[in-house]
């Protein structure tokens, strides 16, 4: 017969190896609700449900499809927390109201579908080919990747729907008085240029990059009505020049594509290029120092690797420092996207500005 402590340390072990096996279900079947999510989204199943709750069959008619499969996924949103139900009809939750319906300003849901489903998702088996040390995938990097003009399109529409939510963040908490040129490096849609030139009008943008994705670019910009302000240079930011005159510099998802050796001699470089007063921004994926996390982060870095082999996990203090060697003094970090990304600013010294 157990004794007392016996039989509460078997249940303690009981409680934690479900506890363990729990946790690691969730991390194999979290691809199942990535393309749950995908699936709703291409189905239309948020923007169906905005303006009001509906029963199943209802839906079914409205999306015109079986309900069989319809149930099923319309449980595993409920699961997940994208939609409620109240034994008859299904509703929104309020991250998917806010997010995830098409007709609404903050809607990121083609930064999902066209970016992470198409492209990241479709190619992360090519990571574990990578991590085999298999030579193919290694000369994997933003040129090889958006080889052609469909997927560049898919690419950088998509990043532009991801990146309007954080540009108009930064747009709204940073003080961007007194610079009059911003150098947007590896800019992609120009979402940044656009939102800090929005909100300051002494500002004008040079959106750097690759040429293909510079084709799009300058789509988008006709498409804001900004060419005025906002112009293109292309080319790669690790070896070809840069166009002269700006004060600013932003970096937003560079520096964790690139290896420690190229991350300094871009630094290096931003440094070169500013003048004296002149700022660096960097807003990126980074881990914290004991690399806990933030998770999403964590996941983001690994899902990076399809577009850039030389991904590297950075820590915030391993950025910081990366900078301070580079000459910039009064390095500060700050989370910005909550557990996900941080904004870590950089000055050149000189008679320093309050930004
Ligand atoms: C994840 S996107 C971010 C775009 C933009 N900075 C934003 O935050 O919305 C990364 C961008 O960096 C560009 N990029 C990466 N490496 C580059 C290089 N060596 N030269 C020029 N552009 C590069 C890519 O083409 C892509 O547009």
């Amino acid at each position: 017969m157990l004794q007392d402590h016996e039989h509460s340390s078997k249940e303690r072990a009981e409680v934690e190896g479900d506890d363990a096996i729990r946790s690691i279900s969730a991390i194999a079947y979290g691809f199942m609700g990535s393309q749950a999510l995908f699936a709703a989204l291409e189905l239309g199943l948020f923007t169906s449900l905005s303006d009001e709750p509906c029963e199943l069959e209802a839906l079914a008619e409205k999306l015109q499809m079986p309900s069989g499969p319809l149930s099923v996924l319309l449980s595993t949103c409920v699961a997940l927390r994208l939609l409620t139900w109240d034994g008859q009809r299904y509703s929104n939750s309020p991250a998917a109201q806010r997010f995830l319906v098409r007709t609404t300003r903050s809607y990121v849901g083609d930064y999902y579908l066209r970016q992470i489903s198409s492209l990241i998702y479709s190619s992360l088996p090519q990571v574990r080919s990578l991590l085999r040390g298999e030579s193919e995938p290694i000369a994997r990097d933003y040129a090889s990747t958006l080889a052609d003009p469909w997927t560049t399109e898919e690419f950088v529409r998509g990043q532009h729907a991801g990146s309007l939510g954080p540009a108009i963040l930064l747009s709204r908490s940073l003080d961007i008085s007194g610079f009059s040129q911003l150098l947007d490096l590896g800019g992609g849609s120009g979402a940044f240029a656009i939102e800090l030139v929005k909100r300051s009008s002494e500002l004008s943008a040079v959106v750097f990059d690759l040429p293909q994705v510079v084709a799009v670019t300058e789509k988008i910009l006709q498409e804001t009505g900004l060419t005025g302000r906002i112009t293109c240079a292309s080319g790669d930011l690790r070896s070809d020049p840069w166009p002269s005159g700006a004060d600013l510099i932003l970096m937003s998802y560079i520096v964790s594509c690139y290896d420690p050796t190229t991350l300094h001699t871009v630094l290096a470089r931003t440094y070169d290029y500013l003048p004296p007063d002149g700022q660096l921004l960097i807003h990126d994926f980074a881990i914290s120092a004991d690399r806990s996390g933030p998770r999403n982060a964590a996941l983001f870095l690994f899902g990076q690797l399809t577009v850039s082999a030389q991904t590297r996990a950075y820590t915030t203090d391993e950025l910081k420092t990366a900078l301070q060697e580079a000459g910039y003094h009064q390095v500060t970090v700050q989370p910005f996207i909550p557990d996900l990304t941080f904004l870590i600013r950089a000055y050149k010294p000189g008679s320093v500005k309050s930004v």
